[in-house]
């Protein structure tokens, strides 16, 4: 269990301007689940890049089973066994499931050709391997976040790995796939593949992890036990000091009813869903992933249709067509998925985070770019954005850092209703409390706030009341006083009636 498999020396890595790596040392050991673990921005993609072949260190060494490795191309670490998750999904959309578990490596026939019977039938073996129910002669534009990351996964460990690389492949994860995961993982082990594990949710760390090797601002901090750890010991390695208030909440609802929403219903996706918000009220939806909040919140946001039911903004009726409307009438949504809908990711980080609330930011009929760089220069600073400037593309910030942007963008349009669908996805604990005080914050001066997420205690502990949605009805709602876990999984899988 001993053996070392993998050992990266001294690693040294600059983007520019950007020292996101500075003399990194990192151990891997034969069977072993190794951590990675650090703040946003901390470096631990640009590390697995380099171990991956993406990126070349600037020095640094990197050994396999004691044999010093070129990796100068990600065809390099295939070859060694390395097999890696990334952070993004990067599977083609408009080809199969089948056809993105094998690209690059087509089974062909005799004749030389593609054997895309062979391929359909190896690929459904594995995923079914994985206790995974995904048709793979679907498109993977057909299938959910969560499905995309589970292929993402077949595809990795398709490849016979020795070292299996995963950059937070449970983020959009349910409960459910994440033990499948976890399984397999085990699974793995027992084949004595190592895996190098990155996550930002602390209690997997313990679940499923041998050792936890943290880095701090690129550089290395120290690696432990996780049977010797603790998750305050492993905070304050992370962000240098350790988190007290990490749930910050001041009880602020006014009687001012902000949304009001009666019997809404769409065919097949949600049906006779009442609630409302008040001034300074949060209010919380939990369910299990798929049971149709987000996309209830779409159709309120006007990104979707509904078919019946009634909508009261500050008492008035509305229907809005688009989000065009619903923005110009106060309402913002923070998307849970924010490559598709939140950003642009060839774009600056000041173009993305100004581009809702540009109306802020007029002098007369034209945009004023100082006081579109004021606005944007805030936000950086309240949310605190690692970028090493507003003119950078967004791709280059770290995941974490791009949900930040998401969030600038539309608190820059001051909305009166907020929508946050998983709002801290991917963003490491020190950020988490930075943004639940922001949230506290704009409660507090009477923002109403609907928030969706999967992190029970982030709900518990910032919700005024929780709707809990399961297969597209409202299953309960819990007041301050009763909302505990168990009651939010009761409904939500169906315990009680
Ligand atoms: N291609 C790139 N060009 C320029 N800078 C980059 C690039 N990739 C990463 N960086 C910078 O390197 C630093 C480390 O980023 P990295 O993505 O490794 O962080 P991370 O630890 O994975 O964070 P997260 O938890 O948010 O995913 C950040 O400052 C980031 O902006
Ligand atoms: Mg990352």
């Amino acid at each position: 269990m001993n053996q070392v498999v993998l050992e990266m020396n001294n690693i040294d890595k600059s983007f520019g301007g950007t020292h996101a790596l500075k003399g990194i040392n990192f151990e891997l050991r034969k069977g072993e689940v190794h951590a990675l673990l650090g703040e946003n921005g901390a470096g631990k993609s640009t590390l697995i890049k380099v171990l991956s072949g993406i990126h070349q260190p600037n020095s640094g060494t990197i050994r396999i089973e004691g044999k010093e490795i070129l990796m100068d191309s990600v065809q390099a670490a295939q070859s060694h066994g390395i097999g890696t998750i990334h952070q993004e999904i990067v599977l083609v959309p408009h080809l199969t499931v089948a056809e993105n578990i094998f690209l690059g490596r087509e089974i062909t026939n005799k004749f030389g050709f593609k054997d895309l019977n062979s391929i359909n039938k190896r690929a459904a073996e594995m995923v079914a391997s994985l206790g995974l129910d995904i048709d793979v002669l679907k498109k993977v534009s057909e299938l959910t976040i969560a499905q995309q990351q589970m292929v993402e996964i077949v595809k990795a460990i398709s490849f016979n790995v020795k070292i299996l690389v995963m950059d937070e492949p449970t983020s959009s994860l349910s409960d459910e796939e994440v033990n499948k995961l976890f399984e397999t993982m085990e699974r793995l082990k027992k084949n004595d593949v190592s895996i190098i594990y990155i996550s930002h949710r602390m209690e997997e760390l313990f679940r499923i992890t041998d050792r936890v090797t943290v880095i701090r601002d690129g550089t290395y901090v120290g690696t432990v036990d996780t049977a010797k750890t603790n998750p305050d010991e492993l905070v304050a390695m992370m962000v240098g000091r350790s988190l007290e208030n990490y749930y910050i909440r001041t009880y602020s609802v006014q009687e001012e009813e902000v949304l009001r929403v009666e019997h809404l219903s769409k065919m097949n996706v949600f049906e006779d869903i009442s609630f409302t918000v008040h001034k300074g009220e949060i209010v919380g939806f939990a369910g299990l992933v798929g049971a149709g909040r987000s996309e209830i919140m779409s159709a309120i946001f006007g990104a979707d249709s509904y078919d019946s039911g009634k909508v009261f903004l500050s008492g008035e009726e509305v229907r809005f067509k688009n989000c065009k409307q619903a923005i110009e009438n106060g309402i913002a949504m923070v998307p849970e998925d924010r490559k598709l809908q939140g950003l642009t990711l060839i774009n600056s980080v000041e173009f993305n985070a100004s581009l809702a609330a540009l109306k802020f930011m007029m002098n007369g009929l034209l945009i004023s770019s100082q006081k579109k760089s004021e606005i944007v220069q805030k936000y950086i600073k309240d949310l605190r954005i690692k970028t090493a400037s507003a003119d950078i593309a967004v791709s280059s910030l770290s995941g974490g850092n791009q949900q930040k942007v998401v969030l600038a963008k539309w608190l820059a349009t001051k909305p009166k209703l907020l929508i946050l669908d998983e709002p801290t996805r991917g963003v490491d604990v020190g950020a988490k409390s930075e943004i639940y005080a922001i949230i506290n914050e704009l409660a507090k001066n009477g923002m109403a706030i609907i928030m969706i997420s999967s992190e029970l205690p982030e709900i518990i502990n910032m919700c005024d009341s929780v709707n809990v949605i399961r297969a597209g009805k409202l299953a309960g709602s819990i007041g301050a006083e009763e909302l505990t876990q168990e009651n939010i999984m009761k409904y939500a899988t169906g315990g009680v009636k």
